[in-house]
């Protein structure tokens, strides 16, 4: 088999089950993850946008004044497709979960009254990593939709959702997991698993009633493992399969290629792969300036402010070359351009000339 041509974005978008917006805080993945949606709702793809942050960002940039929610929302779209959006809430899409997969309405109620559940559950670390990755599952699977595109925190582990998976099934597989889900197995109560020594020795860290109350929340979970195991399972292979692509979205400065280049890193790490890049913000040239320094006062600043931006501009490409050829990024990989625009996006109308930047009619 001879290798594939390079993809372009708009292969991305029009191939893809799942896009992954990635990149540094603050450099335009969320007006990416919009506009990308827009694109393809507009080439007729049935599109869902999510954001696991939890900042009001995608709303703005769709231009929902009202705000998301945790259930898809659908937007107007001038095209044959659709375009949905929600904004990922980890306490409510746990609830959903429990309530989906408890074999019966008494073991979800014991579970969802669980004080543990109610107070710890939510905010462990890993538990949000872990429902984006449920959440992708089931919009994967959700038959309104074809495209799901995911726009991730501004923040460094932005990433660790991939991982959450199997850090599940490793949780599942574990010796602690099989104890503490001893109890329905052995017909035990509480106190006698609580009793156990290792549980011990981390009761008298979190204090016997925060145990107690875990170890009743893993009882009532028995059974449920198994789906949870199994739709890990399935994340995992879908992240790896050719169903989704990741899009790193940058700005051309020094420190944001700097993070780019970890997100590149970080992907090769766990063996996936950059699929396009964004390079947003990017300062205008306007064109070559006149060949010799005018004289009247106000056209020399004028013609010095346009230098400067031509000097900015050759150092961001300097900087976009730089991650371009970093040992994590894929040679030859599709690389866009969007430039500065002189006002936020925070309208359809702005994030229409965002998308026409990323598409121009003419590509
Ligand atoms: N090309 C652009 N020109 C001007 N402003 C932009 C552009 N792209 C994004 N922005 C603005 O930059 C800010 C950050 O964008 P956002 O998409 O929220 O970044 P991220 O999701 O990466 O943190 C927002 O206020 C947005 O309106
Ligand atoms: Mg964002």
């Amino acid at each position: 088999m001879t290798e594939p041509a390079v993809s372009t974005l708009a292969d991305h978008l029009a191939q893809a089950g799942v896009l992954i917006c990635c990149g540094s805080g603050g450099v335009g993945k969320t007006t990416a993850a919009a506009a990308l949606g827009l694109q393809a709702a507009l080439l007729g793809r049935r599109t869902v946008v999510v954001t696991i942050d939890p900042a009001k960002r995608l709303a703005d940039a769709l231009g929902v004044p009202d705000g998301l929610t945790n259930d898809p929302i659908q937007l107007p779209v001038d095209g044959p497709g659709e375009l949905w959006a929600l904004m990922l809430d980890t306490a409510t899409t746990f609830d959903g979960l429990v309530r989906a997969n408890a074999a019966d309405d008494d073991q979800a109620e014991r579970i969802l009254a669980n004080r543990f559940y109610r107070n710890v559950a939510g905010s462990l670390s890993g538990t949000q990593e872990y429902m984006a990755a449920e959440r992708l599952h089931a919009l994967h699977h959700d038959p309104r939709f074809d495209l799901v595109i995911v726009d991730t925190p501004p923040t460094r582990n932005a990433l660790d959702f991939l991982d959450a998976p199997s850090t599940l099934a490793r949780f599942i597989d574990h010796p602690l997991f099989k104890m503490l889900m001893l109890p329905t197995r052995r017909g035990l109560k509480v106190l006698n698993i609580a009793a156990q020594p290792v549980l011990k020795t981390i009761g008298k860290v979190v204090g016997g009633d925060v145990l107690a109350d875990a170890v009743a929340f893993f009882q009532a979970f028995a059974g449920m493992e198994t789906g949870f195991r199994q739709r890990a399972d399935e994340v995992i292979l879908l992240l790896a399969s050719d169903i989704t692509r990741f899009v790193l979205v940058a700005s051309p400065r020094a420190d944001t290629v700097e993070e780019a280049r970890y997100f590149a890193a970080r992907l090769r790490a766990g063996g996936l792969e950059v699929g396009a890049v964004i390079v947003n913000r990017c300062t205008p040239t306007f064109g070559e300036p006149p060949a010799r320094r005018p004289r009247a006062a106000d056209r020399v600043a004028l013609y010095d402010n346009l230098l400067e931006l031509q000097a900015t501009a050759a150092t961001e490409r300097e900087h976009v070359a730089g991650l371009l050829a970093d040992s994590a990024m894929p040679v030859g990989v599709d690389t866009t351009f969007v430039p500065m625009l002189p006002g936020d996006v925070h309208t359809m109308a702005s994030l229409a000339a965002i998308r026409s930047l990323l598409f121009p009619p003419t590509r």
